[in-house]
């Protein structure tokens, strides 16, 4: 079935995969961006999808986004938050600003596109949400105090969000991938992407194409009776977490 259907943070990388995945299964997908408009744009237009800018952290933006979806194709059925970042440093070292920010568009950002999406699911009682969050939110990541609180959070967003929302038959679930080849991990130095890879069962970083294909089914009338689940793609980085 066609659903409207919104990523957040599409411009590029496992966003990006995710708004092709959810193209191709039929849905028309709203291409969020923040900055980079230009391959937004390229990619709506390649998957018949709309690029609409959403800052995540600014309810203005969101508000403005959701206004230019509803009118274009009615209420957003199906929400991938997937917009994030990453600002690493030692907790000894870590300043509140940069804990802050990474809190803000990790969590926050999730919290404010979230509640925006929810009325409309609630009136059709119908909705997908899918939080992208990390094995680092599972296992803790050292350097990582800030990016690993607001994904765990995620998942106590989520599992209260599933417990409010099922009898709406609004499922809400947390997809946490390992690490995967994007701008994100490019930015680590190539010894620590090597050392990554080497931690992971399956001795590789996994694309953004396999997290992908897993957050479109959890976004398909499939995925009816999944809700409040955590489902790694991780290659076995976080097993038993
Ligand atoms: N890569 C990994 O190894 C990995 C592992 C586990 C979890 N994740 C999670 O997967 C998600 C995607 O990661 P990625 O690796 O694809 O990252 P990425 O390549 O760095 O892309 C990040 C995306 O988020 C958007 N974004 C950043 N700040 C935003 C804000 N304030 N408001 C709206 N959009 C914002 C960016 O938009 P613009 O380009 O327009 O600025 C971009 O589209 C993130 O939640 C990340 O934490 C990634």
């Amino acid at each position: 079935m066609s659903r409207v259907a919104l990523v957040t943070g599409a411009s590029r990388g496992i966003g990006a995969a995710i708004a092709a995945a959810l193209a191709e299964a039929g849905n028309r997908v709203a291409v969020g961006y923040a900055s980079n408009r230009e391959p937004a744009e390229k990619l709506a237009a390649d998957i018949g999808g709309l690029a609409v800018a959403i800052e995540v952290t600014d309810p203005v933006s969101i508000e403005a986004a959701f206004t230019h979806i509803e009118s274009t194709w009615g209420k957003v059925e199906v929400l991938v938050n997937n917009a994030g970042v990453t600002d690493d440093g030692l907790a000894l070292r870590m300043g509140a600003e940069q804990w802050r920010h990474v809190l803000a568009t990790n969590l926050d950002g999730a919290f404010n596109v979230t509640t925006r999406a929810l009325t409309g699911m609630v009136r059709s009682r119908y909705g997908r949400i899918v939080n992208v969050g990390s094995v680092a939110g599972l296992t803790g990541s050292a350097g990582q105090v800030n990016y690993a609180a607001a994904k765990s959070g995620l998942v106590g967003l989520t599992r209260s969000l599933a417990r409010e929302l099922g009898s709406r038959h609004v499922t809400c679930n947390v997809v946490a991938p390992g690490p995967i080849a994007t701008d994100m991990t490019a930015a680590l130095s190539e010894e620590r992407q090597t050392q990554l890879a080497a931690q992971v069962p399956l001795g590789r970083m996994g694309t953004p194409e396999e997290v992908a294909a897993v957050v479109a089914f959890l976004c398909s009338d499939q995925a009816a009776y999944v809700t409040g689940a955590v489902i790694p793609v991780d290659g076995g980085l976080g097993m038993g977490h």
